[in-house]
């Protein structure tokens, strides 16, 4: 007697099951294990993924209320997209011109442009329009295949502006497939109001934010919201940064770190000493802390269309972080400042060619590991049997496809949940 499913996915060239290791994501040079079985097929029912194997045998095993024709294609679990400034307003289009012209990111944040400018316009946006010109973004993110995306706050920096910014998050991830990690990111940069007053910035958001940010928490979000820092110069120093993670920490948030974009003040040991879930950019991080992520829990998280798309050559030593045993994920670090792309198969292209990650390393770090970032290891980014059915199907034959042909949408089809979310042969929804 063969079971019934409610969705059987036949017909897979190449099955991309990308298995976490143990309970723990795919360390050093393990990463990469794609799990890969040819001629396969899927087995979903209640959203979650049932089994997987030889397709003579599931299909033997199984019967379907619906069947999805592979077509001899690869399938490979949802993206998951470690690192996002999803919610914003407005554009930089002028700055990236002022940038093409020869001014630098930081000189421009240091005029109280850059971060500052998105704040104002952001500020001023309501609440639908907010929601509206970030949904736009998260329906580029499914139809590119990104099925799990993590979202900072960061652009409100006043504490009503910093909640209607959870607001915003909180109504996009109810009401669209994609499900959204949040994360508060009150340190992203010194507001104008509080220009050369920074210490008194960072107790705003100690005594007042992060109490308020968890009280929302508490009403509205039920699952593990992190806190986040930009550690960075012109941003915030080591001393602000540690303040900052060790109240969030007392609340019971998880911790996250940008650390080392621009240039080096230590956050990678802070990051470590103080078990952040992950330690984010890492462009300029020396010898010693890569030693020293390698040996922790911490997550490394590689961002390569920032310095993409600062036109900057220096990237994520990801080969160094592989050696030192590291886990390394990816993200798309999609923002208005540094890196506005959705597509997080620009992020695999990129991180091919300047990480010098293999075509099944760069799908591992942005599906697995990153959910091992996001401290949703257990629930997605593989395709093992009690996960979430977040299920990709390529319009391609050969998974090393992925990550080489870049510039077009390579995804045909993405499952979220056990439901066709976005089909590009329909046009899309
Ligand atoms: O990750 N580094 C800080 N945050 C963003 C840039 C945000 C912005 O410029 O608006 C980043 O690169
Ligand atoms: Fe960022």
């Amino acid at each position: 007697m063969s079971e019934v499913v409610e969705l059987l996915i036949s017909g897979i060239g190449q099955l991309c099951v990308v298995p976490s290791h143990g309970d723990g994501p795919q360390r050093g040079h393990r990463l990469g294990d794609l799990g890969l079985i040819e001629n396969a097929a899927l087995a979903i029912d209640d959203g979650k993924i049932i089994a997987f194997g030889p397709e003579d045998e599931i299909l033997g095993g199984y019967r379907a209320v619906q069947t999805l024709d592979a077509g001899g294609r690869v399938v490979t679990p949802g993206l998951v997209d470690a690192h996002t400034h999803l919610i914003w307003a407005g554009d930089r289009a002028g700055e990236f011109e002022r940038r093409l012209k020869g001014v630098s990111y930081q000189q421009i944040m240091a005029e109280g442009g850059g971060i500052n400018s998105t704040v104002r316009a952001t500020r001023k946006a309501d609440l639908a329009d907010l929601v509206d010109q970030s949904k736009a973004r998260l329906n580029l993110m499914l139809a590119h295949g990104s099925t799990t995306v993590e979202v900072k706050t960061g652009y409100g920096l006043r504490t009503d502006a910093e909640i209607a910014m959870l607001n915003a998050i909180a109504l996009l991830d109810a009401e669209h497939p994609v499900d959204l990690v949040a994360t508060f990111l009150g340190a992203h940069a010194v507001p104008p109001e509080f220009e050369g007053r920074a210490d008194e910035y960072v107790d705003l958001v100690i005594n007042e934010m992060i109490p308020a940010v968890c009280e929302w928490r508490d009403e509205h979000w039920p699952s593990l919201m992190f806190c986040d820092v930009f550690c960075d110069e012109g941003a915030f120093t080591l001393g602000q940064s540690r303040r900052i993670l060790e109240a969030a920490a007392a609340r019971g948030m998880g911790l996250k770190i940008h650390a080392d974009e621009f240039a080096n003040l230590g956050g990678v040991g802070l990051a470590v000493e103080l078990g952040a879930v992950s330690a984010d950019h890492l462009v300029v991080t020396s010898d010693e802390e890569i030693v020293a992520l390698g040996r922790s829990d911490t997550i490394a998280v590689a961002l390569p269309a920032t310095p993409f798309g600062l036109a900057h050559r220096e990237y994520t030593p990801a080969r160094k972080l592989l050696d030192a045993g590291a886990a390394l994920a990816l993200g798309s670090d999609c923002n208005p400042g540094t890196a506005w792309c959705e597509n997080m198969q620009i992020t695999l292209a990129l991180a091919t060619r300047y990480l010098g990650l293999t075509q099944a390393q760069a799908i591992a770090a942005a599906t697995v590991n990153a959910a091992f970032a996001l401290g949703l290891g257990d629930r997605v980014g593989s395709l093992e049997p009690g996960k979430m059915a977040d299920v990709l199907m390529w319009d391609v034959r050969d998974y090393r496809m992925i990550g080489y042909r870049f510039g077009v949408n390579l995804v045909q089809t993405v499952i979220k949940g056990g439901r066709v979310a976005f089909d590009a042969r329909w046009g899309g929804w």
